[in-house]
């Protein structure tokens, strides 16, 4: 008989706190556990849950079924602040399971009622412009106090102090929402901070979200000119009894030393202490508080420091400090004997230009933070209401910094990492940790464009590019189905999306394809990575309501032409201060999209187990896909507009009838991309998607020259340059080390990170081949220029991996399942898939890359531009003889001569109409030798 291991890692909902998980905001929140280990024989086939609640006898609830990930709450549903312990075992094949350890989970405050606080703001401190206000109360308290919760929100910034302690070590709470939708409160376990006797409760309120500045026209108070608190202390006496003290008018106000704040522009802060303090009485302000909601995923906390890595003086003089990362955060300083009131100012920016600060990136964002010292021996400077992506510090007013007294405080919601990849290209790794980097500077509470500049929005395309990799990288449910929900709360009653989410722009375009979408395919991709079907049955309203939005737009003929679209964003051809100005038309692309958001929605409601609307949809996606290939496909294969974008888009979105057309429009796509010199040529749109359509196609050898190159444009191109994040442009940076004159220029963006997902899923080999990864679909592609690549993903369902190596002609393949998971593995040479259940399996198989593939006897242009060391000689000498300036124009140059002999490559080369390029003679005397006559 075998044996399967005691279920761990017991959860509530998408919750990934420490245990215990205190403010739930539902009344039943699912569990999920993973069972660490089984016997290959385990099944599961039933599960128990023990919940011990207060006052009574442990329940021991039996569920027959195989479910372990979001199964239904098995008992009575929680009521506001109830606590419960849990713990879940299982059964099946025999076997039994010992009880996990127990997992707490406490209700926060689940109706409006609970809620005796109200509204309080200062009658006239804290107005605008004014310094940071400290709402205060003092409360004697019984001795012996068994249990205390502060309940808290803001309108603005948040932190507390409870007996000059700090209350939690959330940051910035309490986030981003959609305030006049959504306002979330935070619940905080105190009961170690109070004591019998005085007690004082001093709350500080910043400008943050609510009323600092937003967006780019310089607005400010986008959600109302006053601060404002809500807080609920809630005591239990060893009596048993509940005390409940709320923010009321009975509270006071006075200055804290936090002159100024502001998310973009930065803090200044007095250290000296206040005489003379002014206090203020408050008053009540009226709030609705049915839009408080509980956070579904972590909070924004300090996640790393980091030390400076260098301090030196810049050309003009100026003291820099170096952090060696691109980061989002702020700088904390120590400061030693210096004068009362002296002034210390800290510049921040995320490259260098000419050796000083790069802050024309940040517009008109300040990005700086100032201090009055109090004029102690020693003083630690950091701002708490703002912070600012940078690499580069600029510290004024103190002589002789010392790297040790200077590091970076690295903060961004704290979501746990679930995925990691590696291979034996360091360049490709480092990449990779770059867009982690740019994940967790963007995934500040919500998830924005960029962390440095006057934006800092949640831009829907962005995301909704980015999101299959976000899913993987981190545990990113609870947080982005909070932002889903302010979506749906935001979407207009026509359909329509903003562009950001939340809105603060009054975007002024009514649809857009690929932003709009994120109200489809984000809820998509998340039920796709966690099996979250309540999450999809929440959205599908929203969903629907955007395609149904967009078909009225297409109208009959099912195209979605005309309007103003952003299209491939960002297309590397586009022009700096035109990024909408693709190769991909735009057309295309919005019906490609409508196709695609049809059909998943279709997908959507055939879970949720809607027949007749998944028929609706599904039908609508077809006749989308039958209008696009009418009237932008040709017989042939050809896409409108040619660009390597559409081909994409065509072919992973099953948007080409027939096989014939599929194969040519691959086979043209990877042409485009050998054209391109193997430089990317996509934007947004695209990008996401090429790396899929040229493996799918089976050209994974142009897919790994493309993903490899290290020529402008490419991805890795800005790891060559020092990049320590994603850039929001192909050529943020400029070969010459010029920041790129566009106005919009960010060094942390990680839309065209979205790659990675390929690296993880196709790459590496590590796909859901089912919701929440409850199978795993191992299809590796080992391309020849590396020797090695892993991924290893944290599932639903506890942990897979997936590793190739190749060595002396074998494949050696590693594929490690989780227990409630199977694989279908799909072995290099073998049609068929092979099925394993969980535990760690090995392969070893012939090396379909082993034999170095030589040039051909009759080669044609393309398979020299496919044979990297010959086309690699061909450059170099083009180069030298002044044929070309570069691979990219040697192979521009060759585009239409891809078919011809290789014996004509030196005079398609030098072909510059209207004459020949000089040096031919020169070329045809290094080259010769190389291609067969
Ligand atoms: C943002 C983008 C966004 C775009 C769309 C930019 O300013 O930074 O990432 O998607 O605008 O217009």
């Amino acid at each position: 008989m075998g044996h399967v291991a005691a279920p761990t890692a017991v959860r509530f909902e998408h919750r990934t706190d420490e245990d215990p998980v205190l403010g739930i905001g539902t009344a039943t929140p699912r569990l999920s556990w993973i069972v660490p280990a089984a016997a290959a024989a385990f099944v599961q086939e039933a599960y128990e849950v023990e919940l011990a609640r207060a006052g009574g006898a442990p329940e021991v609830v039996r569920v027959t079924g195989g479910e372990q990930v979001l199964v239904p709450w098995p008992a009575a549903p929680l009521t506001s602040r109830e606590r419960v312990r849990v713990r879940v075992r299982v059964s099946g094949a025999g076997m039994r399971s010992d009880w996990s350890d127990p997992a707490t989970v406490e209700a926060g405050l689940l109706r409006t009622e609970d809620w005796t606080a109200q509204f309080i703001s200062p009658r006239e401190l804290g107005g605008l412009g004014a310094p940071a206000p400290v709402l205060q109360s003092t409360f004697d308290l019984p001795d012996g106090v068994v249990k205390a919760r502060l309940y808290a929100t803001a309108h603005g910034l948040y932190t507390a102090w409870l007996n000059g302690q700090r209350v939690g070590d959330q940051l910035l709470a309490p986030g981003w929402t959609s305030y006049g939708h959504r306002l979330r409160y935070q619940s905080y376990d105190v009961t170690d901070l109070v004591r019998a006797g005085g007690n004082d409760l001093a709350v500080l309120l910043g400008n943050g979200w609510y009323r600092g500045r937003l967006g780019w026209n310089g607005r400010h108070a986008h959600y109302g000119d006053r601060l404002a608190l809500l807080a609920q202390l809630e005591v239990t006496t060893p009596d048993g009894k509940a005390l409940r003290l709320g923010t009321d008018d009975s509270w006071t106000a006075r200055e804290s030393g936090i002159l100024a704040d502001d998310l973009y522009d930065g803090q200044r802060t007095d250290l000296r202490p206040r005489t003379g303090e002014r206090i203020d009485a408050v008053e009540v302000v009226d709030a609705d508080l049915h839009r408080l909601v509980a956070p579904d995923g972590p909070p924004v906390r300090v996640t790393q420091t980091l030390p400076a890595v260098a301090v030196f003086a810049s050309p003009s003089g100026a003291t820099l400090v170096d952090f060696g990362q691109n980061l989002v955060g702020w700088v904390r300083l120590r400061a030693r004997d210096q004068a009362p009131g002296h002034e210390v100012v800290v510049r921040h920016a995320e490259v260098l230009e000419h050796g000083e600060l790069g802050v024309r990136p940040l517009r008109s964002a300040e990005a700086t933070d100032s201090y009055l010292l109090a004029g102690a021996p020693l003083e630690v400077l950091e701002p708490s209401l703002t912070f600012h992506g940078f690499r580069y510090a600029e510290i004024r007013g103190l002589p002789d910094v010392r790297a040790e007294d200077v590091e970076a405080v690295v903060v961004g919601s704290d979501l746990r990492r679930t995925g990691w990849f590696h291979s034996s290209d360091p360049l490709l790794d480092r990449f990779h940790e770059n867009v982690v980097w740019g994940m967790r500077g963007n995934f500040v509470d919500l998830p924005t464009d960029c962390p440095q500049r006057d934006e800092r929005l949640g831009w829907t395309g962005d995301i909704q590019v980015f999101a299959p990799t976000a899913s993987f990288l981190f545990d990113s449910a609870g947080f982005l189905s909070s932002w889903l929900a302010d979506l749906a709360a935001e979407q207009r009653p026509d359909g329509s999306v903003p562009l950001v989410i939340p809105d603060v722009i009054e975007s002024p375009l009514p649809a857009a394809a690929a932003w709009g979408d994120a109200a489809t395919l984000v809820p998509w991709v998340l039920y796709q990575r966690t099996g979250d079907v309540g999450l999809l049955a929440r959205q599908l309203p929203s969903m629907r309501a955007w395609v149904d939005y967009i078909a009225g737009l297409a109208g009959a003929d099912r195209l979605w032409t005309g309007g103003y679209q952003l299209g491939d964003w960002l297309d590397p051809t586009a022009p700096h201060d035109a990024p909408f100005e693709a190769q991909a038309d735009p057309d295309v692309v919005a019906t490609a999209y409508l196709a695609r958001s049809a059909e998943v929605v279709g997908r959507a409601a055939a879970v949720t187990g809607d027949a007749d609307v998944a028929e609706k949809y599904a039908r609508l996606a077809g006749e989308v896909r039958d209008a696009f290939a009418r009237e932008y496909v040709t017989p042939g294969g050809r896409v409108l507009s040619d660009a390597p974008t559409v081909y994409a888009l065509a072919l992973e979105w099953a948007l080409l009838p027939t096989d014939d057309q599929r194969h040519h429009a691959g086979d043209r796509l990877a042409d485009l991309v050998r054209s391109s010199g193997f430089r990317t040529s996509t934007g947004f749109v695209g990008t996401p998607l090429i790396m899929d359509a040229l493996t799918g196609s089976g050209h994974l050898d142009v897919a790994d020259r493309l993903m490899r190159q290290t020529g402008c444009p490419s991805w890795l191109y800005a790891v060559t340059m020092g990049a320590t994040t994603v850039w929001e442009r192909w050529d943020a940076m400029l070969p010459d080390g010029q920041i790129n004159p566009g106005q919009m220029t960010s060094f942390n963006h990680y839309a065209l990170g979205a790659v990675a997902d390929w690296l993880h899923r196709t790459f590496a080999g590590l796909a859901p081949a089912a919701p929440g990864y409850r199978e795993l679909l191992v299809r590796p592609a080992p391309a020849r220029s590396l020797t090695s690549a892993s991924a290893r993903h944290r599932t639903p369902y506890g942990d897979a991996e997936v590793s190739w190596q190749r060595s002396e002609g074998q494949l050696r393949l590693r594929v490690v399942v989780p227990v409630g998971a199977t694989a279908s593995v799909h072995l290099p040479g073998r049609p068929e898939p092979v099925r394993v259940g969980h535990g760690t399996h090995t392969w070893r198989t012939a090396d379909p890359a082993a034999e170095d593939r030589p040039l051909p006897a009759q080669p044609t242009v393309r398979d020299v531009l496919d044979h990297e060391d010959t086309w690699r000689q061909v450059v170099a000498a083009a180069v030298e003889t002044g044929v070309v300036s570069d691979e990219a124009e040697a192979a521009a140059r060759l585009q239409v001569f891809l078919d011809a002999p290789s014996s004509r490559l030196v005079d398609a080369l030098a072909l510059k109409p209207p004459g020949l390029a000089r040096g031919r003679r020169a070329l045809h005397a290094r080259l010769d030798h190389l291609l067969p006559p």
